[in-house]
């Protein structure tokens, strides 16, 4: 046990190094404005011919708050974003009604003046890095499908893939808790569930840092769930990654009940807690993808992505 700590510790890519030997040498800086932006990472998908949530409406500015809310009124469901934020914050999703009211993932409901108010303050730049005046998008909800969603208290889990330079090296499950409001991001509790790249299926789990062993709140054990479409939501991530043109980013794919997988938003700057949800540090998987020479082909490069999680020794 201490020196399998030890040898992980070893291998561990700390933010440092994440920084300055892979964003800075891989990600060209032309490049974050397509991620930074949601609205033009789904131009950048469409272009490269990866599915994404649709976008239903777009609103720019103040004026046009009070229509925005006229045409929600006529919807059941729906997500708000802000176009610029990150890690869930500002981002409402709508799940159904009650009268006049919006229902939230979390029960809450919300009245249309509600709406109003928090789309003014998206457009203000509330959300945005340095409080930039932003943009704020209308997109379909995704709907889980079940094997994933009977393990997410009201909301909609996310598989995170990690790719460098076009080959996935890592993943994880992120599961929304009672906590993280409908959103399935780690920093506002949600557990992540490592996955073996190889097989599919679930390893690990952490919530806030610590190993856990079953769902906060639903009591389900967490290891051992074969994640479904699994090498479509490998070839998806790996798509993206070309799309954008980024060689080193985290992938955020939903699983959706109609749709199947979904690219919902792409990371230019990865977190690095998917290192203790896989129990594997990432140093020796980039180093070994950084000296590969690279098939052209997605298919293969996911092919080597697998195939490098069961060389290295996937579940030690
Ligand atoms: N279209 C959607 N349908 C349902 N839930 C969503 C949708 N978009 C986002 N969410 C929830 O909100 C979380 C954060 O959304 P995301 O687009 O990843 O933005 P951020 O950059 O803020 O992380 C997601 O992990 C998911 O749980
Ligand atoms: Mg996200």
């Amino acid at each position: 046990m201490i020196a399998a700590l030890r040898r992980i510790r070893s291998e561990v890519l700390g933010i440092n190094r994440r920084n300055h030997g892979y964003l800075f040498a891989y990600n060209p800086r032309a490049r974050y404005r397509v991620v930074d932006d949601k609205q033009a990472t789904k131009v950048a998908l469409a272009a490269g011919g990866v599915r994404a949530p649709s976008l239903r409406h777009v609103c720019e500015a103040q004026w046009q708050v009070r229509r925005l809310a006229a045409r929600l009124a006529a919807e059941r469901e729906f997500v708000l974003k802000p176009a610029r934020g990150a890690g869930g914050a500002g981002i409402v999703v709508v799940v159904g009604r009650r009268g006049d009211r919006f229902v939230k993932a979390s029960g809450a409901t919300l009245r249309a003046r509600d709406l109003e108010a928090h789309a003014c303050d998206v457009l203000a730049g509330a959300y945005s890095p340095g409080g930039r005046a932003d943009r704020m998008l209308v997109e379909e909800l995704v709907v889980p499908e079940p094997v994933l969603g009977a393990f997410s208290y009201r909301g909609v889990p996310d598989v995170r893939v990690l790719v460098f330079r076009g080959v996935p090296v890592l993943a994880m499950v992120r599961l929304p808790t009672r906590r993280s409001d409908g959103r399935a991001n780690l920093h506002l509790g949600g557990v992540g569930v490592g996955v073996d790249l190889a097989s599919g299926c679930t390893t690990f789990a952490i919530q806030a840092g610590h190993p856990v062993r079953v769902h906060p709140d639903l009591g389900r054990m967490l290891t051992g769930v074969a994640v479904p479409a699994w090498p479509e939501v490998l070839d998806l991530a790996v798509r993206a990654a070309d799309a954008v043109g980024l060689g080193f980013l985290g992938v955020d794919v939903v699983l959706d009940e109609r749709h199947g997988p979904l690219v919902l938003e792409l990371n230019a700057r990865p977190g690095l807690g998917i290192q203790m949800a896989n129990r594997r540090g990432l140093r020796p998987l980039l180093e070994r993808v950084a000296r590969a020479s690279l098939p052209v082909s997605a298919g293969e490069r996911v092919a080597l992505g697998r195939a490098l999680a069961y060389d290295c020794g996937s579940s030690r």
